[in-house]
C-alpha cells in the first residue's frame, strides 16, 4: 500500500514526532489539555509533519530539528481545523465529535489560538528567522483564505480563479510552508529551496481539490466528516463552479439557488447535475495536473528514498478518489 511505503521511510522520526506533539501538549488549564488533547488524539494522516520529515531528509539532514519543525506544522495545521470547525459549524472531524459540537464554540476557538501560541513558542526555539518568516506568512496567509471563503458563502458569481486562490490561501500555503521551511532547515540551495516550496503548493492545490471532490463523492466513514458539508454551506467549490457552467439553463438555475440558500434540500438533484457534467472529472484533472507539476518538481533532487517517497506523495494525494 502506498501510503504505508511513505510512511515506512521516515517510520522512527514520525514515531518521535507524535512523542513530541504529545508533550508539548501540557498546560496548566485542565481543558486546554482536554481539548488539544482530544483533537490531537483523534489522529489525522499527519501528511504535513511528513512532509517536512521527507523534504529535511532528502536534502540529507542530520539532526533533530526536523522533528521539533514537524510538531510546530501539525500544531499550526490542528488550530486551524479548530477555527474551521467552528467557522463551517461542522460536527465531525477525524470520525468523532467536533471540539465545538462536544464543548462549544467559545473553548474550540481559544484551544485554537493557545495551539497557534505554543506552535509560536516552539518555532521560536528553532531560532531561525527564515523560518520564522515562512511559518508566519504562511499563518497569516490561511487566516486570510478562511476569511476570503467566509465571504464567497453563498455567492453563485464565484470564478474559478478566485476559488483557486481560496485553496492556495487556506490549504496549499501550510503544505508549501512545510517543505519550504523543512529545506530551509538544512541550507538547501535557492534551487532546491524554490523546488520543495512549490513542491509543496502544488502538492496541496491537488489535496484540497480532491477534498472537494470528496465532498460529493466522498465516504463519511472513510473520510471521518461528514458528505455534503460544502453545499450545505453553501460553499462555491469547483465542482458546482463547472457544473453551473456546463448545465441547462434549468440546472444552472437549481445550483445557483442551492448554493445562495445552503443546506442540503436539494443534494439529490445537485449531485445528479454535478455528475452529468462532468465536473468531478474536470476537478479532478486539475488535481492531477497539480500533482504531476509538485511530482516533475522534485526532478533536480538526488535519488533516495526519501525522494522517492515525495513522489509517490503526489499518487497518494489523488488516489483518495476512485
Ligand atoms: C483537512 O486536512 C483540511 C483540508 C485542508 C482539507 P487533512 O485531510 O490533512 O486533515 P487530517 O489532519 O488528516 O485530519
Ligand atoms: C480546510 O478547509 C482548510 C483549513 C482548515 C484552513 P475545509 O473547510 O474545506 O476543510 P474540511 O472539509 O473542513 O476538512
Ligand atoms: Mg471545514
Ligand atoms: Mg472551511
Amino acid at each position: 500500500m502506498t501510503a504505508q511505503r511513505i510512511y515506512d521511510t521516515v517510520a522512527d522520526d514520525f514515531t518521535r514526532v507524535n512523542d513530541l506533539i504529545i508533550r508539548r501538549l501540557t498546560s496548566d488549564v485542565p481543558l486546554v489539555e482536554k481539548i488539544a488533547q482530544y483533537i490531537i488524539e483523534s489522529g489525522g494522516k499527519r501528511l504535513r509533519p511528513l512532509l517536512v520529515l521527507l523534504s529535511a531528509k532528502a536534502l540529507n539532514y542530520d539532526r533533530d530539528d526536523h522533528l521539533k519543525l514537524a510538531a510546530v506544522i501539525e500544531f499550526l495545521h490542528t488550530a486551524t481545523l479548530l477555527h474551521d470547525d467552528v467557522v463551517d459549524t461542522s460536527d465531525l472531524r477525524r470520525g468523532r465529535s467536533t471540539a465545538n459540537a462536544k464543548w462549544g464554540n467559545a473553548p474550540s476557538v481559544l484551544v485554537g489560538d493557545f495551539l497557534y501560541a505554543r506552535a509560536f513558542e516552539m518555532m521560536v526555539e528553532l531560532k531561525s528567522l527564515p523560518i520564522m518568516d515562512v511559518l508566519s506568512h504562511a499563518t497569516a496567509v490561511i487566516a486570510e483564505g478562511e476569511v476570503l471563503q467566509l465571504m464567497n458563502v453563498k455567492n453563485p458569481d464565484v470564478s474559478e480563479e478566485q476559488y483557486m486562490t481560496v485553496i492556495h490561501n487556506k490549504t496549499a500555503m501550510l503544505f508549501e510552508a512545510a517543505s519550504h521551511s523543512g529545506a530551509l532547515l538544512c541550507g538547501a540551495s535557492d534551487d532546491q529551496e524554490s523546488a520543495l516550496r512549490d513542491y509543496g503548493k502544488h502538492l496541496g492545490l491537488a489535496f484540497q481539490l480532491v477534498d472537494d471532490v470528496l465532498d460529493y463523492r466522498g465516504d463519511a466513514d472513510a473520510m471521518g466528516k461528514n458528505v455534503g458539508d460544502d453545499l450545505a454551506e453553501g460553499k462555491p467549490t469547483l465542482p458546482l463552479i463547472y457544473a453551473m457552467a456546463h448545465s441547462t439553463e434549468a440546472g444552472r438555475t437549481l445550483i445557483r439557488q442551492a448554493i445562495r440558500k445552503g443546506g442540503l434540500d436539494d443534494l439529490p438533484r445537485i449531485l445528479e447535475l454535478v455528475e452529468q457534467s462532468g465536473a468531478l472529472e474536470y476537478t479532478m484533472n486539475r488535481a492531477r495536473t497539480e500533482a504531476e507539476t509538485a511530482r516533475n518538481l522534485l526532478a533536480g533532487l538526488e535519488p533516495s528514498p526519501y525522494k522517492e517517497a515525495l513522489e509517490l506523495l503526489t499518487e497518494l494525494a489523488v488516489a483518495r478518489v476512485n
